[in-house]
């Protein structure tokens, strides 16, 4: 731990609390993931969530992954009990009033966060920073919810699981401070990521890329070019991916490729995002992947 306090690495000189603390609002897999893997990091973390079992979920979560981290030999059973000892359940988010840092982790509803967003401002103090770990959906209006306060909203983009993968993709919005940005990556090392920053268009980067080439592969089974089998052990072996893309698309939810395709299709406006019709169809069924225990898959 440092100062307290540190000159604004924008070097205006304005005096900045250091991030001791940080509320992620939201409970779910990405929310649980982040308040960890804060908390892993020495950082104390507010894991705010309306829902106590939503809550109860993450707790286990959280329990689980430090014993398992413990049973490797990763961290001690004094660092798991530091670890765990750093987060507050919390359903009410006032009750996080004191936290230096905010991040929102909520279901990927524009209205549903622009309503948190207004919620952060009104809880937190002025200094804090207001990100989003949202996927798709633009910085800047998410910003324009909160008035002057969106030079402090930015992008802080997690990967599923967050404990393990490395990237966090820093999204700027069209009024996010540089210091905001600064102050971003900065935290976001702490936590062990490598930040790399983005411009705010639809998808950012890794959608942009990512959503597409799972689509594709939904069209390749489609077409019948191939079982989903085939196709995933063809991208693992000759590919090197950790997962297929079709058992990709299960672990992320089928629901969010095909709403993150619609995103793109909307803001970019090329037919060649528009999602495939197989996959529309998985999740008319309600067959959204390991969370409904089928998808692509049967789990
Ligand atoms: N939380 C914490 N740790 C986890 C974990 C979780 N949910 N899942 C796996 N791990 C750990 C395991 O404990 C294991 O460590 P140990 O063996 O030391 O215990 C390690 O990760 C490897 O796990 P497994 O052996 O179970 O399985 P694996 O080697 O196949 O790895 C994986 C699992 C890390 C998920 C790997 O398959 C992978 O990297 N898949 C791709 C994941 C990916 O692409 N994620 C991004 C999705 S896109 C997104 O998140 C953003 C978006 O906007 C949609």
């Amino acid at each position: 731990m440092g100062d307290p306090e540190s000159l604004n690495p924008a070097g205006d000189g304005r005096i900045m609390t250091e991030v001791k603390s940080i509320a992620v609002i939201g409970a779910g897999t990405m929310g649980g993931g982040i308040a960890l893997t804060a908390a892993m990091s020495g950082i104390n973390a507010f894991q705010v969530d309306i829902n106590s079992e939503q809550l109860d979920r993450a707790k286990a979560y959280h329990a689980k992954t430090l014993a398992r981290s413990v049973e490797k030999q990763r961290m001690t059973q004094a660092d798991a009990d530091a670890a765990t000892k750093r987060i507050t359940y919390v359903t009410d988010m006032s009750a996080s009033s004191a936290a230096d840092w905010a991040v929102e982790a909520a279901t990927e509803h524009v209205e549903v966060k622009k309503k948190l967003f207004q919620a952060m401002r009104a809880a937190y103090r002025d200094d804090v920073v207001l990100a989003t770990n949202t996927s798709s959906i633009s910085i800047t209006d998410l910003a324009s919810a909160v008035g002057d306060a969106a030079s402090r909203v930015i992008g802080m983009h997690f990967f599923n699981p967050v404990p393990v993968m490395k990237l966090v993709e820093v999204i700027k919005g069209l009024a996010t401070a540089e210091d905001v940005t600064a102050r971003t990556i900065a935290l976001a090392e702490r936590m062990g990521k490598t930040a790399i920053p983005a411009n705010d268009r639809a998808g950012f980067v890794s959608n942009r890329v990512l959503m597409p080439m799972i689509n594709e592969a939904f069209y390749a089974w489609m077409d019948g070019v191939a079982e989903p089998e085939a196709i995933d052990e063809i991208m693992k072996l000759g590919c090197n991916f950790p997962m297929g893309p079709l058992r990709l698309a299960d672990f992320i939810g089928l629901d969010v490729c095909h709403d993150i395709m619609m995103v793109l299709h909307r803001e970019l406006g090329q037919d060649k995002y528009f999602p495939c019709p197989l996959l529309r169809q998985l999740v008319t069924a309600g067959r959204l992947g390991d969370k409904t225990k089928r998808g692509v898959y049967a789990y």
